[in-house]
C-alpha cells in the first residue's frame, strides 16, 4: 500500500482540517490521515490511491447485497424521477412506503401489524423507547418506564438509544445514561462466566441477574427489554442457546416488553431471514436498517405488534395525533430502494448463499485456533468475532492500553482487507454477496495480519 501521509496538499490532509469523524480519536486523526475510498465493486473498495480492499465489514455492518447493485441505483433514480419526496403525516401516503410495509410484514419474523418508518437505527429505537412509554402511560401506568438492555449492547446514538447502548464511549463526558435506563452483564460465556460454571447455568445466572434487578427496581416501574439476538459492535457475542428462553420467561413474569434490536441481524446476515429467528425471540416490536436498503440510502423500520398498536391507537386518539414524526419518515426513495433491496434478497437466494457460505467463513476462522493470538473464535452465518488473547491456554485478555485489536486491524487494511477492532475482537460482516474463492481470500489476508502482530507482541513481549 502505497504511504501518502507526507502529501500536505492531499485529500488525507484536507479530510483532517475539515470533517469531525465518529468513533474516532479526535486528536490523533489530525496526525492519522484518513483511509479516502473511492469506489466499490461486489466485496471490493478501492481508494483514492487505487489500493484495493476486501471490505470485510460491510463498511459499518450494512453493505449486505455488496457495491455496484444496479437494481437499487435504478429504483433510486426511478423514484426520484417520478415523486422524490412526499410524506405520511396527518392521513397522507405514497406508495412506496405501502408496498415496503406490507412486504415487511409478509416477511416479518413473528406476527406484526403495523411498521413505523425512520432514517437510522437510532431513530428505530428511541421511536422504540418512545413507544414504549407512550403504550404503559396509555394502559395506565406511566411509571413503568425503566428500560434494560445488555451492557456492551450498542443500540445508537440519539440521547435515548446512546442511553440503551451499554457502551462507556456514548455515555463518558456526555452525562448519560438518562435516568431510567440500566445495564446487565452481556450474555458472553468466554468472558464472564464464572470457573467451571456450564453455559446454561451461566445463561441461568444471567436470567437470574435480570429476574433480581427487576424485583429490586419495583416491577411496576420496568416497561421495556432491549436486546440484539447477537449483540454485534460489543463484540460478535452469541449467547448461550437457552438464554433467550430463560430471559423472555423473566420477562413474562414482570409484563416487560422486548424490543428486538436487528438493526444489524436482520435479512439474512445470520443465516435466516431474522435473528429473531435464530436465538428464538418473540418480540413486541422490532427494529431494522442496514441491510434494509443494503445501505444503499437511510432507512429504518420499526414493526409493532398488535397488542401494541391497538393500544397506542386508541391514546393518539385521546391526545388528537400520535406525537412522533420525522420529516423523512418513510421517505419515498428510500422506501423504493428498500423494497427493491427485500425483492434481491429473494430472487438472489441470498440466505440459502449466507447457509452454504458460513462452513467457509466460521470454519475458516475456526481452523486458525491454534494460533498463538487467537483466544475465542465465534460466529453465526455471515457474521463473525475473533477475540485475540495474550495467552490462548487461560484467555488471558492483553491490557487494553496495548490496543493489539486496532494494530491487527491496521495490519490488516495493509494487506487489503477491512475488519474492525473491537476492543481486543476482530470483527467480520462481510457483503452476503460473498463467494468462497473471496472468502478463502480474506482468511488468507487475516492470517498475515495475524502473524504481523504476532512478531509485534512478541518484540514487545506482551504474550504470557
Ligand atoms: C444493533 C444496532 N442498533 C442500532 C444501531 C444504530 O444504527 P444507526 O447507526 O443507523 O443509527 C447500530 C449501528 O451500528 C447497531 O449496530
Amino acid at each position: 500500500m502505497s504511504d501518502h501521509s507526507s502529501l500536505s496538499n492531499s485529500i488525507e490532509a484536507r479530510d483532517s482540517n475539515s470533517v469531525i469523524h465518529p468513533l474516532t480519536n479526535l486528536k490523533t486523526h489530525l496526525e492519522k490521515k484518513a483511509l479516502v475510498i473511492q469506489e466499490g465493486d461486489g466485496v471490493w473498495v478501492t481508494d483514492v490511491h487505487g489500493n484495493k480492499y476486501i471490505e470485510g465489514m460491510s463498511g459499518l455492518w450494512c453493505v449486505s447485497l455488496g457495491y455496484g447493485q444496479e437494481r437499487l441505483v435504478n429504483a433510486a433514480t426511478d423514484q426520484m424521477r417520478r415523486l422524490p419526496y412526499y410524506h405520511l403525516t396527518n392521513h397522507k401516503s405514497h406508495q412506496p412506503a405501502i408496498e415496503l410495509a406490507e412486504k415487511l410484514l409478509e416477511i416479518a419474523p413473528v406476527p406484526m401489524s403495523k411498521i413505523w418508518f425512520s432514517n437510522s437505527g437510532s431513530e428505530g429505537n428511541d421511536s422504540a423507547v418512545r413507544i414504549v412509554w407512550y403504550y404503559w402511560h396509555a394502559m395506565g401506568k406511566p411509571e413503568k418506564r425503566k428500560i434494560i438492555a445488555h451492557q456492551r449492547a450498542y443500540h445508537g446514538n440519539t440521547i435515548a438509544s446512546a442511553s440503551l447502548s451499554g457502551m462507556y464511549y456514548n455515555h463518558a463526558s456526555f452525562g448519560l445514561p438518562l435516568d431510567g435506563f440500566l445495564h446487565i452483564t452481556p450474555p458472553h460465556y468466554y468472558r464472564y462466566s464464572n470457573p467451571r460454571e456450564s453455559e446454561e447455568d451461566f445463561a441461568t445466572r444471567l436470567a437470574n441477574e435480570l429476574d433480581q434487578l427487576i424485583r429490586a427496581e419495583g416491577p411496576e416501574t420496568v416497561g421495556g427489554f432491549f436486546a440484539e439476538p447477537i449483540m454485534g459492535s460489543g463484540g460478535v457475542i452469541i449467547p448461550p442457546p437457552t438464554y433467550y428462553r430463560k430471559v423472555q420467561d423473566v420477562l413474562k413474569k414482570y409484563d416487560v416488553l422486548l424490543v428486538a434490536d436487528e438493526v444489524i441481524t436482520a435479512f439474512g446476515r445470520t443465516g435466516n431471514m431474522f435473528g429473531t429467528t435464530t436465538m428464538e425471540l418473540n418480540p413486541d416490536m422490532l427494529v431494522c436498517a442496514k441491510g434494509l436498503s443494503s445501505a444503499y440510502i437511510p432507512i429504518s423500520a420499526l414493526m409493532v405488534n398488535a397488542r401494541i398498536f391497538d393500544v397506542i391507537a386508541n391514546e393518539s386518539d385521546k391526545v388528537g395525533v400520535f406525537g412522533l414524526s420525522f420529516t423523512y419518515s418513510g421517505h419515498p426513495v428510500s422506501a423504493a430502494v428498500a423494497r427493491e433491496a427485500l425483492s434481491i434478497y429473494e430472487d438472489e437466494n441470498i440466505i440459502e448463499h449466507v447457509q452454504l457460505m458460513e462452513p467457509y467463513l466460521i470454519g475458516g476462522l475456526k481452523e486458525l485456533l491454534g494460533h498463538p493470538l487467537i483466544g475465542e473464535v465465534r460466529g453465526k452465518g455471515l457474521l463473525a468475532g475473533v477475540e485475540l488473547v495474550k495467552n490462548e491456554i487461560t484467555g488471558d485478555a492483553f491490557d487494553p492500553s496495548h490496543q493489539i485489536g486496532g494494530y491487527c486491524a491496521d495490519r490488516a487494511e495493509s494487506h487489503g482487507l477491512i475488519v474492525r477492532a473491537i476492543g481486543d475482537t476482530i470483527s467480520f460482516c462481510p457483503p452476503l454477496i460473498i463467494n468462497e474463492i473471496e472468502i478463502k481470500e480474506l482468511i488468507t489476508r487475516f492470517e498475515a495480519a495475524l502473524d504481523d502482530t504476532l512478531i509485534m507482541a512478541k518484540q514487545n513481549n506482551l504474550l504470557s
